[in-house]
């Protein structure tokens, strides 16, 4: 019988928690019952997801950022059928892919400071790769970044990791300094010793939505073109659109000798990254012909992600998402912000484009510090979920805790979001707020029984296996 995915998935797609359970990550499928994210999504369309009850759900977290154009865009779908229509010569490996060259060439046309392109399978191996580049060019080891950084979670890139949670327990990494944001004395200090290779940074942070001052990324700069140190800017979430603009260091006119991306490249279908760098860089890599794929991989410029990537950066000009991600971000802004001098423990909503945060703070009442202190002593992490949680279930919006042990939801919608989803939003947002303003009550409820299953998941194994 051939294969039938359609009959596949009718038969089986409700067993999705025990198969993830039982075969890939049983912990993970905990979090998602205990949050009371345990849906079964059969379809998806747009800032949609559907489930195999036929709910909607309005998707503020867009896939952690791969969805900028929205999910199952028609025209991707057709691109994708069109180039398994013409049986296209993918990963011949020893030839030069004109998809390839095309998609180059318009990365580069969008970041004409820079000259070349290195394409990778995720955000990940682009910002390792970019990091080995930086010590290969240079000569230097030492890699700078910021507290709080996210650059991915491959063992480079965990050496520039500014969340503890993450880098911890794994060895020891490359030689690193993390730099507190806005800090240019210590950045200083650090690059003059002249042993550092590169300074990697987000221009806007996905771990928390923390912004820069508004001169710290060109002093920044200044200070890595003084001290010879290249200036990495990691766009893998904020790129393609997401905070208003192209990239989100076109906010400070920055020029970077390093420019990774990926997540939003693959139209939300075949994974994909890219490093844009300086042909000087490139030089002193590939230096001499039997250095020519001194760094490569298999499926880095493969056919269908070249092909998606072309045709994602075509639909964000065409239906103008970036003006969009502008438009509907200080929408959703406004509508916010009267909460901080409305609910005590609203203290700010602070965003570019489409990417926000909402964060909260201790409260001043009395009954309300109590439950506050209570709740975090019970663990840190838990207030955001007392959010995230009745947006879920009472409003069907996915939305997100912005790290470890912060009070900060993070929203990251598609780009293409209209009015509708706008008035949604906030009108759900401020019914759960008011909602956590109310102690005793429901709200709290949420946080105690989530405070009870976290610590009945501590894993006795979780010790190291030698
Ligand atoms: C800023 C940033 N850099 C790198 C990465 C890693 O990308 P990937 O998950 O594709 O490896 C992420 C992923 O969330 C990210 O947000």
């Amino acid at each position: 019988m051939p294969f039938s995915l359609k009959e596949l998935l009718a038969n089986r797609v409700t067993e999705n928690h025990q198969l993830f359970e039982k075969y890939v990550n049983p912990q993970f499928v905990r979090v998602l019952r205990t949050i009371g994210f345990d849906k079964t999504y059969t379809r998806a369309e747009g800032c949609y997801l559907y489930d195999d009850q036929g709910e909607a759900y309005l998707d503020f977290l867009a896939g952690y950022g791969a969805f900028n154009i929205g999910r199952n865009h028609p025209a991707i779908k057709n691109v994708i059928r069109e180039a398994l229509e013409l049986n296209l010569p993918s990963l011949v490996q020893m030839d030069a892919p004109a998809l390839a060259g095309l998609l180059a060439e318009k990365l580069i046309s969008l970041v004409p400071h820079l000259d070349t392109v290195f394409f990778t399978n995720s955000g990940t191996e682009a910002n390792e790769g970019a990091l080995k580049f930086a010590r290969g060019a240079t000569g230097r080891e030492k890699i700078l970044h910021l507290d709080h950084s996210f650059h991915g979670l491959t063992l480079g890139c965990l050496s520039a990791m500014g969340n503890a949670e993450f880098r911890d327990g794994f060895g020891s990494l490359l030689p690193s300094q993390a730099i507190p944001m806005n800090d240019l004395e210590t950045l200083e200090k650090a690059l003059s010793r002249r042993d550092v290779a590169a300074f990697i940074v987000e221009a806007i942070q996905g771990k928390g939505v923390h912004l820069p001052a508004d001169n710290f990324l060109p002093e920044a700069q200044k200070l890595c073109r003084k001290y010879g140190t290249l200036f990495i800017m990691d766009e893998v979430q904020t790129g393609l659109g997401r905070t208003g603009r192209w990239f989100a260091f076109q906010h400070w006119d920055l020029e970077p000798d390093i420019v990774t991306i990926a997540k939003s490249l693959s139209g939300g279908f075949i994974p994909v990254g890219a490093i844009l760098y300086r042909r000087e860089i490139y030089k002193k890599i590939f230096s001499q012909m039997d250095r020519c794929v001194v760094h490569s991989n298999t499926f880095g410029k493969n056919s269908l992600a070249m092909a998606v990537g072309l045709a994602t950066l075509q639909i964000l000009e065409e239906e103008k998402l970036i003006e969009n991600a502008k438009r509907r971000g200080d929408e959703i802004a406004r509508g916010l912000r009267p909460l901080i001098n409305k609910y005590e423990m609203v203290k700010e909503v602070r965003h570019k484009g489409l990417m926000m945060a909402i964060e909260f703070g201790p409260p001043r009442s009395l009954k309300l510090k109590v439950a506050w202190k209570m709740i975090h002593a019970a663990n840190k992490g838990l207030f955001g979920q007392m959010i995230v949680v009745p947006l879920m279930q009472h409003h069907k919006i996915l939305t997100q805790v912005a790290g470890h042990n912060v009070d900060i939801v993070k929203i990251l919608p598609p780009l293409m979001i209209g009015d509708a989803e706008v008035q949604k939003f906030v009108s759900a947002f401020e019914e759960v707020v008011a909602n956590c303003h109310e102690f005793p009550g429901a709200a709290w409820e949420v946080g105690y029984t989530l405070a009870k299953q976290a610590l009945k998941s501590r894993s006795p194994e979780a010790a190291p296996l030698s």
